[in-house]
């Protein structure tokens, strides 16, 4: 699960029940089993994976913004099971004003279990310390409330409601809007 050049390596994250790795290709198969699932990509900005053509189109997407953007994503991996198990990501950046958005899904049957919650804190710390951003935020529809704990759980603060902000299932929708400042982060 190691392996890759150096700038790769400099990118793993080590948690205590998790290792978060760039994508690789060969991740493809692990990230359709879970990113077909209409659940999990149900409050996400993208459709089911329809098949695997789908994900080489995501993982060429996120090669793209890490190029071009600087921003990282993460295959989130168990260390016990050494399975892929999820991903989060860096999403959207302004550089002038020092703030990055994060994005995060799981595999359904690990949900419940605090991963995400404890790869996100990784991540935020990445954000600061290696990104050197001021401010980490996201958001997430109002109604999704298991990303609106995970969020909470990884110390960010919600500000506000942005309301009528997105459109899904016919309707706009509100989202919420959660952030955490460099100064705020204990990491
Ligand atoms: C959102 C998602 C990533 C959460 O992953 P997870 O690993 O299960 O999250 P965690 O276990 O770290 O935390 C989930 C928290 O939400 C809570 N929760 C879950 N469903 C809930 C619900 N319907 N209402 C209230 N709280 C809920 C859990 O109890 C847990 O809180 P707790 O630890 O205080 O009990 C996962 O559900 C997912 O992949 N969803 C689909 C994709 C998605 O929504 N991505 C985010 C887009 S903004």
């Amino acid at each position: 699960m190691c392996r890759g050049d150096a700038a790769e390596t400099a990118l793993v994250l080590e948690t205590e029940r998790l290792v978060l790795h760039p994508f690789r290709p060969e991740d493809a198969p692990a990230i359709f089993a879970y990113a077909a699932d209409p659940e999990v990509a149900r409050y996400t900005g993208w459709a089911p994976h329809r098949s695997l053509d789908d994900t080489g189109a995501f993982l060429r997407r996120v090669a793209e913004r890490h190029r071009d953007e600087g921003l990282p994503s993460w295959a989130i991996w168990h260390r016990g099971d050494g399975v892929l198990i999820g991903q989060c990501e860096f999403l959207r950046r302004s550089s002038r004003d020092g703030w990055a958005e994060i994005g995060y899904a799981l595999s359904r049957a690990r949900w419940g279990r605090g991963y995400t919650a404890e790869a996100l804190r990784a991540v935020v710390t990445f954000g600061f310390s290696r990104l050197g951003l001021n401010r980490v935020q996201g958001t997430c529809q109002a109604t999704n409330r298991a990303s609106a704990r995970v969020m909470e759980k990884a110390g960010m603060t919600l500000e506000g409601t942005l309301r009528e902000s997105w459109f899904a299932d016919g309707a706009y929708r509100d989202r919420l809007l959660y952030a955490v400042l460099r100064r705020e982060w204990p990491g």
